[in-house]
């Protein structure tokens, strides 16, 4: 009696102890403990052996034992086979793994850094600065007066514990931030995202993205300006695409002009995208404002030079022809998905 109840003890040790995860294993498991010449059957024999007083006792013990084997057949059934279709494997090694999804470019990036890659071809290099700006560099340092309406709370965030910082409204205060570290002759671009005390809706973002241009040399005209311009839409829209000047007003620049392409929508014949005139503004532009240079220390009867900012979203839209700028930062997959570009 002794002996067989260790017996059953060791065996319990054993059948508590498997870990059969193929339904190969866990058939191998039924044989061995459940087969008509299996174990459990083996020791429930030993029955006729046990004196008559004990067998109550020992039959308990036999049977709590047999349906803890079963038990655990249950069990390792159910894992073996994931609680469904009998015989199948837990985890079958032979199968193909699930592909891990490969994520694409924003189209706001993929626009970035195709304007960025026609400017380093002219010889830009690529310069970037805070997206918490000081005033001096926003507005003070690029002429805008004190009483600017882009100064206005309304149009501008301020940071509340010190508004004498600010989120900057546009890409032009990285130009302040080269000036002030590098001298003439100056070939930058900046990309950067900016922002602006906005509603939200299909045509204004309270945050958008800018690339701003600088290029101050000796000799530098509005011809180079020009012809630098015409150069990158047409790299950036085809050959086929025309330009139009047209006289502006920006506190940094003088002349200043605007620039606008003719419509890649409706080929210029007029469309909702182009308000019907045939033209979509794309940037703003013009010769730098001497005072901004002398705000820097450069010679303004030296050095000349010509800037221009122009907006991401917008280049975007054109390109791909999206209509509501709340899809570029509602991060829907179906959306996002569409751009398979590589650049
Ligand atoms: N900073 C202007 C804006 O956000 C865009 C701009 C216009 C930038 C003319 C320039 C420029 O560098 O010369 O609307």
């Amino acid at each position: 009696m002794e002996a067989l109840l260790q017996k059953i003890a060791g065996y319990k040790e054993e059948v508590a102890a498997e870990v059969a995860g193929t339904a190969d294993l866990v058939e191998a498991f039924r044989i061995k403990w459940l087969g008509t010449k299996g174990l459990v059957k083996a020791i429930m024999a030993e029955m006729k052996n046990v004196p008559v007083d004990q067998k109550k006792e020992f039959g308990q013990i036999l049977n709590e034992f047999k349906i803890f084997v079963e038990t655990k057949y249950e069990t390792l059934k159910e894992n073996a086979t994931g609680g469904a279709g009998a015989g199948a494997a837990a985890i079958d090694l032979s199968l193909p793994g699930d592909p891990i999804a490969v994520g694409t470019r924003h189209p706001l990036n993929l626009v970035r850094n195709q304007i960025v890659s026609i400017f380093k071809r002219l010889g830009f290099a690529v310069a970037e600065g805070p997206e918490i700006e000081d005033d001096w560099h926003n507005f003070g340092a690029m002429n805008l007066p004190e009483d600017h309406p882009a100064r206005d709370m309304q149009d501008t965030f301020y940071i509340n514990q010190d508004p004498a910082w600010l989120l900057r409204t546009h890409t032009s205060s990285v130009q302040a931030r080269v000036m002030e570290t590098q001298k003439p002759p100056i070939r930058v671009i900046c990309p950067g995202r900016v922002y602006r005390n906005e509603t939200i809706s299909a045509r204004a973002h309270c945050f958008f993205h800018q690339v701003e241009g600088l290029y101050i040399d000796e000799n530098v005209s509005f011809a180079d300006l020009k012809q630098t311009l015409y150069f990158f839409v047409q790299e950036m829209f085809g050959k086929d695409v025309k330009v139009r000047f047209r006289p502006s007003y920006f506190p940094f620049t003088e002349p200043s002009a605007e620039m606008d392409i003719s419509c890649l929508i409706c080929g210029g014949d007029g469309c909702n995208i182009c308000k019907h005139t045939g033209w979509v503004e794309i940037l703003g532009s013009g010769m730098v404002h001497p005072k901004v240079l002398q705000n820097f220390g450069i010679d303004s009867n030296k050095y000349t030079g010509f800037a221009f900012g122009m907006g991401v979203e917008r280049i975007t839209q054109l390109k791909y022809q999206v209509n509501d700028l709340r899809l570029y930062s509602q991060n829907d997959v179906r959306f996002l998905k569409q751009f398979t570009g590589t650049v």
